[in-house]
């Protein structure tokens, strides 16, 4: 064991070793560069969303950060758009993938293994800061910390997260739907095979959010996702996902209770 290691690190370390292992597929598989290339902009869904907003910053020649980049997607495909890309990793088996890939890509990116924690760039590095689906792997304080600390003065910071306001999180884990409800839906909703949900993971909270936006201006873009898709349903149906952002839509002043995921830019305020 890595001494220098938190235990939540340390295990995340564990899950991924075995989580690259069977993903290697990857490798002989084309790279999805569809996010960037197709027209449609899929309103419903916070992946295409968050690209389609990236899609509007002149990122051409800037330092961008990715954090917890895992298998590089978006190291790549940031990389693609003309940003230069540094991009790290807790996990070593993650960021082999992230090489090979970006290799065969023709693209340089500067992957760096390290934890979130406890980066290794110089203050005041990066223009754009980009976080997706990684805080909730991390100690948020500390985190926000750094991601400070490395960005330059007003530099953007995207976060697309999985969130759930700690009422409806109850909900989730009462015994009807933790007993009853989710072992039938399980399947349904994350497919076969194992869901990917690590040991230590936790869903961002409203108070994990307070805590991320601490350093923040005023979002320059906040958007809510997911109601019921991911929760009861698969956000794979598309008629079901487009009717769930809808209803959220609709529900707009309770987004903040109902929401299973949150994306949002804000510009880092030093
Ligand atoms: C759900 S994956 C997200 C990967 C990538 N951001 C994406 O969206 O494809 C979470 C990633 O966080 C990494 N991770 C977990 N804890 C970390 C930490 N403390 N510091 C850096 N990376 C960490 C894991 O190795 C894993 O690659």
């Amino acid at each position: 064991m890595n001494t220098e290691l938190t235990e939540r690190q340390q295990r995340e370390l564990d899950y991924h070793r075995e989580h690259a292992k069977e993903h290697q597929r990857i490798l002989s598989a084309p790279f999805a560069w569809d996010v960037l290339n197709k027209p449609e902009r899929r309103w419903w869904n916070a992946y295409w969303q968050m690209y389609a907003y990236l899609l509007t910053c002149d990122l051409k020649d800037k330092q961008v950060l990715v954090v917890g980049c895992g298998f590089g997607d978006d190291a790549l495909r940031l990389s693609k758009l003309g940003a230069k890309v540094s991009a790290f990793d807790l996990s070593p088996d993650s960021l082999q993938i992230a090489k090979a890939l970006a290799t065969r890509e023709g693209l340089t990116i500067d992957f760096q293994e390290m934890p979130a924690e406890r980066m290794r760039y110089t203050d005041s590095s990066f223009d754009y800061v980009l976080a997706r689906d990684i805080l909730h792997h991390v100690d948020i304080a500390l985190t926000m910390k750094e991601i400070h600390r490395v960005a330059k003065p007003d530099a953007l910071f995207i976060v697309n997260e999985i969130y759930s306001h700690s009422i409806t999180d109850k909900i989730r884990h009462c015994a009807l739907v933790e007993k009853i409800l989710y072992p039938r839906l399980r399947k349904l909703i994350y497919g076969p095979g194992k869901p990917y949900i690590t040991e230590v993971e936790r869903k961002l909270s409203e108070m994990d959010l307070k805590e991320t936006t601490k350093p923040l201006r005023e979002p320059e873009f906040f958007k809510h996702f997911n109601f019921i898709a991911t929760r009861l349903l698969p956000d794979r149906l598309e008629f079901f996902a487009k009717l769930d952002r809808l209803l959220l839509r609709a529900l707009y002043p309770m987004g903040s209770w109902l929401a299973g995921r949150v994306l949002f830019s804000a510009r880092i305020q030093k």
